[in-house]
């Protein structure tokens, strides 16, 4: 059974989309961890609920103990050995990853991004294309799916779907339509990916 390792740093809603997957077969894999860098992190209770293990790895212990980032990185990197997954999965992961963590995984990192490739790399994805479309820019956003790469939100998409913004939505709707945009691609690429076909 192909497993992965989930990365979260707050709701889950997208873990939850990975959960469903999994235990309804479209996905043929399991979720063998999940890792959060945030304690409180809802998303640390829907893995509880699914009796997924969990690990909490919270940057500022790190900084508290006089650790570097670098150092945060690598230990990341090295709690992941023991679970010999497959995939690692960036889920709602709010943390730049570095050459010290994807030097060290040797498996597959992708990252879901809230945004068409190349158009809103960053926080904010979803507030920034709502505010361009007020300014009279493009109506047409989306999500991503892309492998990991150092520069922020750029490696090789797997993935994308378009979500067009209506002029009765307000940001709630968007976000709204655009998180359920996000469910179906990132089941779809990790559905395809531990098939062991590059998604679409
Ligand atoms: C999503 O838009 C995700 O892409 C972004 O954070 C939002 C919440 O994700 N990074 P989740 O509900 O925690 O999965």
């Amino acid at each position: 059974m192909k497993r992965m390792a989930v990365f979260i740093s707050g709701g889950g809603s997208n873990l939850q989309a990975l959960i469903d997957a999994c235990r309804e077969g479209k996905i043929q894999g399991e979720i063998g961890l999940v890792v959060s860098n945030q304690g409180d992190a809802y998303g640390l209770v829907r893995a509880r609920q699914a009796a997924i293990p969990t690990l909490t790895m919270p940057l500022r212990h790190w900084k508290e103990r006089g650790l570097s980032r670098q150092q945060f990185e690598e230990d990341l990197a090295a709690i992941l050995t023991p679970w010999k997954v497959d995939l690692v999965v960036l889920a709602g992961w709010m943390l730049i990853l570095g050459p010290p963590f994807l030097d060290r995984v040797r498996v597959p990192v992708i990252n879901l991004h809230p945004a068409l490739p190349g158009a809103f790399p960053g926080t904010h994805a979803i507030q920034r294309a709502w505010e361009a479309y007020q300014r009279g820019g493009s109506h047409i956003t989306g999500v991503m799916v892309h492998h990991v790469i150092p520069e922020v939100d750029a490696g090789p998409v797997l993935g994308s779907q378009e979500v067009v913004i209506l002029d009765t939505d307000d940001l709630e709707a968007l976000e709204g339509r655009i998180h359920m945009a996000e469910h179906d691609l990132l089941v779809h690429v990790v559905a395809d990916i531990l098939k062991g076909e590059e998604a679409r």
